[in-house]
């Protein structure tokens, strides 16, 4: 398959079901940054064929013969694009690792588009900088702003020193930098907000080329603590482990893989089996079952005050 990023060709083979945000990174473009990766931040966006997508949910496949656009491709430090000088000019972010995403979406835009700029600019998330000087940013983009720099000092705006490289989606951020031997850690967690866990088998994940080790609950510390500390201290007993064998509330960790790439850490998920004993909500008794970690359940997670009062370790 063939096509362009940032008009320079390339050339790639991608998985059956790869997405192109991790083409795209495969190939060294780490501006385009890694942040949810389920379509809801836009930490990833990037043009394709100069329409705005979340390169994390859109199948590598179909750029075959297009043109990708990144927020390398709108400007360098030395010569930013309109969009990215004026996200500098009017510090419109703070740690930045949205704002690569931020420009790309950003650069579509046309003045006329403003008064719609929450709707267009919904699927950008910022989690530090409030979205006012984002929005003067984009409001700004070409305008003859008072350009701060380093040298004016006192009485003036400074701009961020790291501000041309975070625009231009050149500043690395930790998961920017290959370091040779690294392991990676992906944590498998319930689908269930209730249940106790009878057995983990998790022989197949950890047979798989690259899988260093699969831990379970048989491998966490004895310690226990609470997940939710009040000013009563008897209030949120000590009951949970790193890894546990009851489960609580949906999304806690229950087994965790490490390997030589996320890619293969990510495989091993939908071959661990977990035999448990789950519970509905109030007032349903237990139900035999098991779950695939690929397998997402509803359920209906109402725990009862009796429940809530139990003394300190509670099985159920
Ligand atoms: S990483 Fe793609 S939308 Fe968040
Ligand atoms: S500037 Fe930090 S997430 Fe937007």
């Amino acid at each position: 398959m063939r096509f362009t990023v940032d008009d320079e060709p390339v050339e790639a083979e991608p998985r059956p079901g790869q997405c192109l945000r991790t083409l795209l990174r495969e190939t060294g473009h780490f501006e385009v940054k890694k942040g949810c990766d389920a379509g809801d931040c836009g930490a990833c966006s990037v043009l394709v064929d100069g329409v705005p997508l979340h390169s994390c949910v859109y199948p590598a496949l179909r750029v075959d013969g297009r043109a990708v656009t990144t927020a390398a491709g709108l400007g360098t430090p030395d010569a930013l694009g309109p969009v990215q000088q004026s996200f500098v000019d009017h510090a419109g972010f703070q740690c930045g690792f949205c704002t690569a995403g931020m420009v790309v979406t950003a650069s579509t835009l046309t003045p006329d588009q403003l008064p719609d700029l929450p709707r267009l600019m919904k699927g950008n998330l910022c989690r530090c900088t409030g979205y006012r000087s984002i929005r003067e940013a984009i409001a700004g983009a070409g305008a003859d702003a008072d350009r701060a720099g380093p040298s004016h000092g006192v009485g003036h705006s400074v701009a961020a020193p790291a501000g041309r490289r975070v625009v231009a989606g050149r500043e690395p951020y930790t998961l920017d930098v290959a370091l040779p031997g690294t392991l990676h850690l992906v944590v498998l967690r319930s689908p269930h907000a209730h249940a106790r866990i009878r057995s983990i088998d998790t022989s197949a994940a950890a047979a798989l080329p690259g899988v260093v080790r699969v831990f379970t609950s048989a491998d966490a510390p004895s310690t226990a603590f609470s997940t939710a500390r009040h000013a009563q201290r008897f209030d949120d007993p000590d009951d949970t482990y790193v890894l546990d064998r009851v489960v609580r509330f949906r999304g806690q960790r229950v087994a965790a893989v490490v390997a030589e790439s996320v890619a293969v850490a990510e495989a091993p998920s939908s071959m661990v089996r977990v035999p448990i004993v789950a519970f509905g909500g109030c007032g349903s008794g237990p139900q035999a079952g098991s779950w695939s970690f690929s397998t997402v359940r509803r359920v209906t997670p109402v725990p009862s005050m009796k429940a809530l009062n139990r003394p300190p370790r509670s099985l159920w």
